[in-house]
């Protein structure tokens, strides 16, 4: 097992908790009054969906995917859902959006198979410049250029570092 090294802070609790508030306070204002079907991608989405939850000031629903890289570099879904979608105003949450492929992938699925009334999408970081494929983030906590691995607040690099309560940096040659 490789070793923990303490991450360095990207963003802090308190500059965290000022984003989920604005985010929460967009989302209240484009939903208008309707419920939101809130959809986390697990793992990395629990603690950003416990956040947000409560800054958002409407009826919601909460529900999680799985989503699976397989041997072969296919991505997999196991829908944990049993909720019906269909008519709903889902949003999305995922951890990061890097190139894009697999928020790509996990919308153009859902739109598909679940037939909401809108979806959009809720990214805690949002590495814009790095798109390979078409995603739209429709509110993006914290968007990041600079090189590194992100951890922390729910992220992980191997299964470690989820419960640091900041979003912190590793060196990508110490993941
Ligand atoms: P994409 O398909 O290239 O957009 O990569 C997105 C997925 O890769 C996310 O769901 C994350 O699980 C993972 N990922 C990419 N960059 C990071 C990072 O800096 N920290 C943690 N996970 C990451
Ligand atoms: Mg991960």
């Amino acid at each position: 097992m490789s070793e923990w090294v303490k991450p360095a802070v990207l963003f802090s609790e308190a500059a965290i908790q000022e984003r989920i508030r604005d985010i929460g306070r967009q989302v209240t204002a484009d939903f208008d009054g309707r419920e939101i079907a809130i959809v986390g991608i697990l793992k990395g989405t629990v603690v950003f969906m416990a956040d947000l939850i409560r800054a958002v000031e409407l009826p919601l629903t909460c529900d999680f995917l799985k989503v699976e890289i397989t041997k072969d570099q296919r991505i997999d879904i196991s829908f944990g859902p049993e909720t019906d979608f269909r008519e709903r105003d889902i949003l999305l949450l995922q951890d990061v959006v890097d190139t894009g492929v697999t928020m790509n992938f996990i919308a153009g699925h859902i739109q598909e198979d679940w037939k909401p009334r809108s979806l959009r999408i809720a990214a805690l970081i949002d590495r814009e410049e790095q798109r390979k494929v078409d995603c739209t983030v429709d509110y993006a906590c914290f968007k990041v250029n600079q090189d590194g691995f992100v951890v922390g607040y729910g992220l992980d690099s191997k299964e470690k570092y989820r419960g640091v309560p900041y979003l912190g940096i590793l060196d990508k040659r110490k993941t």
